[in-house]
């Protein structure tokens, strides 16, 4: 079984809609001259909601061979739920995928795996592949805890979901003092937990679930380091934070194959 690698660019709360327009027919044209082959990855954008209308727009409009992805996602239907959106506005707009407990959500919106998991449920009821985030702050990681303190978050987040749910997700393992910083983790750190993560399904559903479930890296994620990371044979992707912003950076990130490991 061979795993297609999934770039996943996080725009967090940057970029306008209007501004969304000139990143991505940037990205586009960069990936174009450079003879991206989108059989070889699946490139996925996740901007703010306020923009997946507009990129929505432009990557039917001009066949452009971008997924759509959302960077947050209710646990309800609809209601009274001010300030939240549902599934339905997602899959109405061509959202196939969305980011759950990204460790932002974790650390400054409370969000605990128990949450986590219930928005993945919603997300995979609707259709959409949830992005499940998981990963160790610094001071876990100083105490050597990283692989046990990562592995129950899997087992939070993936609670009562069904192997064949499972098969078809992306969990990301982002370590949170990798994210925003600079400090990237090495390949082998990331090799380390993405292959535990891997063992982990395996255990808790079946060997041919945990060869299909799809595992990325996130965390300062460049051009400069791509290659060397997806080089590890647990590694079937990266979520990509700034250097998504960079159209020639992530276009360099989507054709990683193309890099010098
Ligand atoms: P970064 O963010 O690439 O800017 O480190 C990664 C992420 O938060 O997903």
């Amino acid at each position: 079984m061979t795993r297609k690698p999934i770039m996943a660019g996080n725009w967090k709360m940057n970029i306008d809609h209007i501004e969304a327009t000139g990143l991505v027919e940037k990205l586009h044209y960069t990936l174009v001259d450079k003879e991206w082959d989108p059989k070889k990855t699946d490139a996925v954008l996740i901007p703010p909601f306020t923009d997946l209308r507009t990129v929505r727009t432009l990557i039917d409009g001009d066949r452009l061979n971008f997924q759509l992805g959302a960077q947050n996602v209710s646990e309800h239907d609809n209601g009274a739920y001010t300030g939240e959106i549902s599934t339905s506005m997602l899959t109405k707009l061509g959202v196939t995928y969305v980011v759950v407990g990204h460790s932002e959500r974790r650390q400054y919106f409370g969000e605990t795996d128990e949450i986590i998991n219930a928005k993945a449920a919603k997300a995979l009821s609707a259709g959409i592949t949830p992005i499940i985030c998981v990963g160790e702050g610094l001071d876990i990681r100083k105490e050597g805890t990283h692989v046990e303190y990562t592995l129950n978050q899997v087992r939070g987040t993936l609670a009562n979901l069904t192997a064949e749910q499972v098969a078809g997700l992306v969990i990301a393992y982002e370590p949170v003092w990798a994210i925003g910083t600079g400090e990237v983790a090495t390949p082998e750190d990331a090799q380390e937990v993405c292959g535990a993560i891997r063992q982990e399904v395996a255990a808790l559903y079946d060997e041919a679930t945990a060869e299909s479930v799809r595992i990325q890296y996130g965390g300062s994620v460049k051009s400069g380091n791509v290659a060397q990371i997806m080089a590890q044979p647990d590694v079937d992707g990266c979520l990509v934070g700034g250097a998504s912003l960079q159209p020639d950076e992530f276009a360099a990130i989507v054709r990683f194959y193309q890099l010098p490991a």
